[in-house]
């Protein structure tokens, strides 16, 4: 990689070859049927130039060469459509067991965050031939994720999260792009990737940098300092608030007679603006953290509240 300027960025994730597959298939079948158009084109100019004695009399249009011109060009877009749906869906559905990483953008930087603690801004460190998910979320104004080597790219909204993951190939820096113009230093948030080897990786953990403290127990540091335990006794029991212990990802019904899935999203909602969605048998009386809490120690709550489990699991808590 020593050149600046690449009109075709090296493949170096798990997903790049079926990408690329794709898209090498669309651009020879664009081309051949460009090389057609423009012959076809050369041809009658040639035949039908001015002067020339032909039969310049306009024939009905046909309708089996419609039908059949139609019904020859269907199947061709179908496949297509459902090969890039087939490739969609394997960059949208992330593998079990993928290394999460919180993302935070904001201008004009990107912030990282391991599960170990360890933070890194505009450089991310991952291994090789393992997944990585991305929880992403902007501080600011709209940003976009974009890595080339691993033909992912993805918003990064404020008030939202959105997941990408990816695997990288092999190890390697690859470069990462703010792909959504954000404001005067768009052009210069840009960042790179590290692939390292397991082993290299499992090394530069464990490298001099500190760790800091995990997510999970930054998140349950906040709770405290928050007094969230006040009103959600992580025991069962009658309380002010609903039990916080193994509800991620459960549904619960709400108070209008909805119900709600428990992702990050709800509870991200519920911290900021509790009275939005209630749980049913509650009353709205949770104090909004809007305004008061930043986009990282809001992902270092959600990450503690995923880690606490059932009673009925048999965990401490
Ligand atoms: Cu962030 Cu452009």
């Amino acid at each position: 990689m020593n050149s600046e300027f690449e009109l075709f960025p090296e493949a170096a994730s798990k997903a790049a070859g079926s990408v690329d597959a794709l898209f090498i298939f669309m651009v020879a079948l664009s081309l051949v049927m460009s090389v057609l158009i423009a012959a076809m084109l050369l041809y009658f100019a040639i035949k039908y130039r001015r002067g020339t004695a032909v039969n310049r009399d306009q024939e009905p249009t046909s309708i089996t060469t419609e039908l059949t011109w139609i019904a020859a060009m269907l199947p061709v877009l179908l496949f297509i459509f459902f090969w890039g749906a087939k490739v969609c869906f394997e960059l949208l559905k992330v593998p079990e067991g993928a290394m999460p990483i919180n993302v935070v953008a904001k201008q004009w930087m990107w912030k990282f965050q391991h599960p170990d603690g360890r933070r890194e801004i505009d450089v991310l460190h991952v291994p090789v031939g393992r997944p990585v998910a991305l929880t992403m979320i902007s501080q600011d104004v709209i940003h976009s994720f974009f890595v080339p080597a691993f033909r992912v790219k993805q918003d990064v909204l404020p008030g939202r999260y959105t997941t990408l993951w990816f695997e990288a190939a092999k190890p390697g820096n690859y470069r990462l792009y703010c792909a959504e113009y954000c404001g005067t230093n768009h052009s210069k948030m840009v960042g790179r990737i590290v692939a390292l080897s397991q082993e290299d990786f499992a090394k530069w953990l464990a490298g001099e940098n500190m760790a800091d403290t995990s997510p999970i127990s930054a998140g349950e540091r906040l709770f405290g300092q928050l007094q969230c335990a006040s009103c959600h006794e992580r025991m069962q029991g009658p309380n002010r608030a609903p039990s916080l212990a193994g509800i991620f990802g459960k549904t619960t019904p709400l108070a209008d007679g909805s119900t709600a899935v428990i992702d990050e999203e709800y509870l991200r909602e519920s911290i900021l603006r509790p009275a939005a969605k209630v749980v049913a048998g509650f009353q709205p009386i949770m104090p909004p953290y809007e305004g008061q809490i930043g986009e990282e120690h809001l992902l270092e709550l959600i990450a503690y509240i995923k880690s606490l489990e059932t009673p009925e699991d048999g965990a401490a808590l």
